[in-house]
């Protein structure tokens, strides 16, 4: 088996596991955020930097390295690890999620999605069998079903001929799986806001026993509150012997929210978008370090953080970078907002192993405040 998943216990305060997931590239201990590698690069991070502040496992996209440099390039390197000289574990998304939110003139069928390249206008397709052979040739531990995110909101039989057209496509994604030995086929629960077809999909991907199951669809615009509740009725229909991952979720209150409803696995371009525009994670809340307020403060980006960033430069010296638009102002804001979510994740697992996730919690929010944050 490519991946498995070892539940080491939970926390008896909320119910939140402490995990590990083996892979061919390494163990990870669960409940873990996995930085977003888009192009197979972490923007500005090398490989070395993103493996000092801890994280063992990326992710990358299978839409962006089919339209560029193509799978066959990243198949002749050698697969992703090598190519981009990363040894840790990879997942790479389905391009199920980024073919909606990217390209142009979609067209949704049975088949598939037949689309134009964001990049130059070429008429591409992408039905379950492609997005296979193309995450085969890319190599990552961990592989996803081609699904359909449905938008929200949206009407409950746009939802549900949506979510069953996503099992049919997990089925043919699992007869067209090449790598089973050395790849994990995640399948992905759909069904919006519906908890009748959250559950409907549940059942109908557990009965196809994937080694994994990630939920999609969430984190789509809706609130926070809805998409606990989503999770709370759709998390215990999946197997307690298998990883959870909670998809495009990196808000520091949704991943706690997030592990006491049970979930192992995090990924969101969250902190590495926000930290291009001078926003960061701190144990404060948000702070826009371009902010005029900053131009003389000299002490470090969060007092808190003993993240390369926060021990070698000001607060002045940061918002001076990011104004000048110069690159090393996105490297350092870059770091220390994953070094921030790393580091939560091990506080979270630390706060699990001594059944006090609830306490952890509460004292984190009332710091960090509550919120789209
Ligand atoms: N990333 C965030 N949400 C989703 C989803 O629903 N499906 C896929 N494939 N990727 C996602
Ligand atoms: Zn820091």
């Amino acid at each position: 088996m490519a991946v498995r998943y070892e539940l080491i216990k939970t926390c008896k305060q909320t119910g939140a596991r402490l995990g590990k997931l083996h892979t061919p590239h390494g163990t990870i201990d669960t409940p873990v955020f996995m930085p977003v590698g888009t192009q197979a690069t972490v923007k500005t991070m090398s490989p070395e930097e993103i493996s000092e502040m801890g994280a063992g496992i990326l992710l990358s996209n299978t839409y962006h390295l089919f339209l560029r440099p193509g799978h066959e390039i990243v198949r002749e390197a050698g697969g992703l690890h090598k190519f981009m000289n990363w040894p840790g574990a990879i997942l790479t998304d389905s391009g199920g999620f980024q073919v909606f939110s990217l390209s142009k003139l979609r067209k949704i069928t049975e088949e598939g999605v037949s689309f134009r390249s964001h990049l130059n206008g070429e008429s591409l397709f992408i039905g379950p069998e492609e997005a296979m052979k193309i995450q085969n040739a890319l190599g990552a531990d961990i592989i996803m079903a081609f699904d359909e995110c449905a938008p929200y909101p949206a009407d409950y039989d746009y939802v549900k001929q949506s979510m069953e057209r996503t099992t049919r496509w997990a089925e043919r994604c699992l007869t067209a799986h090449e790598r089973k030995a050395d790849q994990a086929l995640f399948g992905i629960v759909q069904g919006g806001m519906y908890h009748d077809l959250r559950a409907q999909s549940a059942r109908d991907l557990v009965s196809l026993d994937f080694p994994g199951y990630a939920v999609g669809g969430l984190s789509v615009g809706e609130p926070f509150p809805l998409m606990y509740e989503v999770l709370e009725s759709t998390v215990p229909l999946l197997p307690s012997n298998k990883p959870r991952y909670l998809m495009g979720v990196g808000s520091p209150d949704a991943l706690v929210e997030g592990a006491i409803r049970g979930i192992d696995m995090f990924d969101c371009v969250l902190p590495t978008r926000i930290a291009r525009n001078g926003t960061c994670m701190t144990s404060q809340g948000r702070l826009v370090i371009r902010n005029a307020k900053f131009a003389r403060d000299f002490g470090p980006l969060d007092p808190e953080c003993d993240c390369y960033t926060c021990r070698n430069y000001s607060r002045a010296y940061l918002r001076h970078l990011i104004k000048a638009e110069e690159t090393f102002g996105i490297r350092l804001t870059t770091y220390h907002n994953l070094y921030f979510l790393i580091k939560l994740m091990e506080r979270v697992r630390q706060a699990i192993a001594e059944d006090r996730l609830g306490d952890f919690r509460d004292q984190f929010f009332a710091q960090y405040g509550l919120g789209e944050n």
